[in-house]
């Protein structure tokens, strides 16, 4: 009963910054009751510091006293919860790439040309020349690295750190790897569209918890379209290597890779041109070269468009072989594996 009283009272007092409407009607009566021998009145601010407070706690006191004068009466104040500043749904947070040196896309506008053969043999051969060295296959739709790796099945873990969940990547051979291929099947991923494919992919670079790493290198997925201007734009990939083959045809395509990173609203530089399946040698036979897609294709490529040739990197059996069995040739001595060690040198040089 003296609640609805008390109500009714504090409808005399008006809010001057919101149009002299009354405490009741802008709900900042927030609650009414007894405390021992004292009603307690406990108005609600939206706002800290709102400037009238003062002003409203000193009416409110004043029409208690006017309307009831035998009562023992207390006004409080409450700052409601201010709702914490919504993150914005495209804000990305680069936390987890603070402590990384260069990150390297390896890129090529053509498919199949041996974008994640290279990117696994150079991560590999960088880590044996004692870099911190870790790998995020962008490749949504067919996700090589557990394969290469023979790391597939392995569920990665996941830490809970200063609000966020991280990601902790899989480390086999000395290098950090990553791959959406640990999270979604192969018919889960397809179905994906553009911009799902395009947040599942920045998620796998920057929900990572990669530490401290000297070079994280981005096995970028074929093709020069929408998902790769979006991630190319969105993470700060300092630089990138392009895989093309000798083919005449290959050049188009590899053109379209070379300018999405040369493009004005882009500007990353090229480390170099890496032509791989440059000639065939027979294991019996080491020292012939076959050219089958053509002799020194990528080293005109590279004069055509002002780029280093970094490597020129044979096609042997070996190669494919040791990947399809999760052992990357990079890991073994021999010829085979030289020609990544040099180019891992070659990129530390020039990154
Ligand atoms: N130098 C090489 N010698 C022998 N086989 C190779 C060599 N480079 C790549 N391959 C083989 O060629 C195939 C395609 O290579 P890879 O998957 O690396 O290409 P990619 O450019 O990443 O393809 P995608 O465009 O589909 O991502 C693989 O089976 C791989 O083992
Ligand atoms: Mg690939």
């Amino acid at each position: 009963m003296y609640k609805e009283q008390i109500l009714k009272a504090l409808q005399e007092v008006c809010h001057p910054g919101r149009q002299n409407r009354s405490i009741v009607e802008l709900g900042m009566v927030s609650d009414i009751h007894e405390e021992q021998d004292s009603v307690v009145i406990t108005l609600a601010f939206p706002k800290r510091r709102d400037p009238l407070t003062e002003y409203l706690v000193g009416a409110t006191r004043a029409c208690l006293i006017r309307n009831f004068p035998q009562l023992k009466s207390e006004v409080r104040t409450v700052v409601l919860e201010e709702s914490q500043p919504k993150k914005k749904v495209n804000e990305l947070d680069f936390s987890q790439l603070e402590n990384v040196k260069h990150i390297i896309g390896i890129a090529s506008g053509k498919g199949g040309v041996g974008k994640s053969t290279v990117a696994v043999n150079l991560a590999i051969a960088l880590a044996r020349a004692g870099y911190k060295v870790g790998l995020a296959d962008a490749d949504v739709y067919g996700p090589s690295v557990p394969t290469m790796t023979a790391t597939q099945g392995l569920t990665p873990d996941a830490v809970e750190e200063n609000g966020g969940t991280w990601i902790l990547p899989v480390e086999k051979y000395g290098v950090k790897w990553m791959s959406i291929g640990y999270f979604a099947s192969e018919e889960q991923a397809l179905i994906w569209r553009g911009p799902m494919a395009c947040n599942a992919l920045k998620q796998m670079i920057l929900q990572v918890k990669w530490g401290e790493l000297d070079f994280l290198l981005i096995d970028m997925p074929p093709g020069t379209g929408d998902i790769h201007i979006s991630l190319v734009g969105d993470i700060p990939m300092e630089s990138a290597v392009i895989v093309t083959t000798p083919q005449k045809v290959a050049l188009a395509d590899v053109l379209k890779g070379v300018n999405m990173f040369r493009n004005e609203n882009v500007n990353r530089r090229i480390l170099g041109l890496v032509e791989n399946m440059s000639w065939f040698t027979p294991a019996e036979h080491p020292q012939e070269r076959y050219y089958i897609f053509g002799k020194d294709g990528g080293a005109q490529m590279a004069r055509n468009l002002d780029l280093e040739l970094l490597a020129q990197i044979p096609l042997v059996q070996s190669v494919r072989e040791s990947l399809d069995k999760g052992e990357p040739i990079a890991l073994y001595s021999g010829v085979d594996a030289e020609a990544y060690l040099k180019l891992a040198a070659k990129v530390a040089e020039l990154a």
